[in-house]
């Protein structure tokens, strides 16, 4: 039984992280700013540490005497100041993680984070990568995941009352997709055994390439439109609509840029696909929580 820190245990890879590593008889520290929201974990038998990972005493705290923590970087998207505040975040998980000197550190990377400019969004992933490369006492394993398939719970508004799943992305580009919880299973093998040592990558590419075309499809299957259609944004047009939907404008405007980045095929796989970066969950999966959480929508 190991002593394991989770950041971000109420979100998408986290919670999942959190319960499989107490399945497996872990101890768990489960992270975040809510106890209200880590209760379920608690009674599953996590220990709870709730606080801000801007914090750096808070976040040695939590990781000191670990065994292995999973580093993420959590992020407002109604904040202004996107990068200022990611740099401020990553820091503190750094300096924390070799402080309290944690001998295995997953980190929640993306695919693209290879790239130090022109990818928006990514770009806060880039330079938390940097950081960690600092770490002397770690052993880091840096996960680099394809496009979320949750990312389309956002579009499904666009749906309801715009009549077509509408992004800046380019409608016949395959683009890597996967599911969060294959991002889950990947972190808890590595945690769990943690049979790796050294500094390493490791792509997460999900089932298969989809163009934003067969993702109108498939959404529209799942949510009894089968005509559903998919229709490219200008990004401008793109970071206007989120930002209007209540996205920080200085992040509408990075996940546009992300988008371009795609588009422009500067944001791909470096490893190829193979069998050890495809990841089993079809979209397919969350076809009943698409569906309702389109029926949920006013
Ligand atoms: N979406 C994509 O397609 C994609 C692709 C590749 C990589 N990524 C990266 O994946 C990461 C998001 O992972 P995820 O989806 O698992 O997380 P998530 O569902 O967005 O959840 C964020 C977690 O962080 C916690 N949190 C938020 N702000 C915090 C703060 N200031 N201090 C401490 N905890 C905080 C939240 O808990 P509380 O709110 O309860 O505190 C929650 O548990 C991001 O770094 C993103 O760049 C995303």
């Amino acid at each position: 039984m190991s002593e394991i820190a989770v950041m971000g245990a109420t979100g998408h890879t986290g919670s999942v992280i959190a319960r499989n590593l107490l399945a497996l008889g872990h101890r768990v520290r489960a992270m975040g700013r809510s106890a209200e929201r880590l209760e379920s974990l608690r009674q599953q038998g996590a220990q709870l540490h709730v606080g801000n990972c801007a914090d750096a005493a808070y976040l040695e705290r939590a990781f000191g005497g670990a065994d292995a923590v999973y580093a993420m970087m959590p992020f407002d998207p109604t904040a202004p100041g996107f990068m200022a505040l990611q740099r401020t975040q990553g820091q503190a998980i750094v300096s924390a993680l070799q402080a309290a000197r944690v001998p295995h550190v997953v980190a929640l990377s993306s695919l693209g984070a290879e790239q130090p400019t022109g990818t928006g969004v990514l770009v806060s992933l880039h330079e938390q990568e940097q950081r960690l490369a600092a770490l002397q006492h770690s052993h880091v394993l840096k996960l680099r995941p394809a496009m979320f398939f949750e990312g389309l719970f956002n579009l499904l508004p666009g749906v309801k009352y715009g009549g077509s799943l509408a992004d800046a992305f380019a409608p016949d580009l395959p683009i890597p997709m996967i599911a969060t919880r294959d991002i889950a299973d990947a972190a808890t093998a590595a945690l769990d055994q943690r049979g790796w040592t050294g500094h390493r990558v490791r792509e997460l590419l999900g089932p298969g390439d989809l163009s934003h075309n067969q993702l109108a499809t498939l959404v529209g299957g799942v949510i009894g439109q089968p005509a559903l259609a998919y229709q490219q944004l200008p990004y401008e047009s793109a970071a206007q609509g989120m930002a209007q939907a209540g996205i920080a404008p200085d992040l509408a405007d990075l996940l546009a840029e992300m988008a371009r980045a795609l588009n422009e095929g500067r944001v791909r796989t470096v490893e190829g696909r193979n069998a050890g970066n495809t990841t089993p969950t079809p979209l397919q999966a969350l076809g009943p929580a698409l569906k309702a959480a389109y029926e949920a929508l006013p």
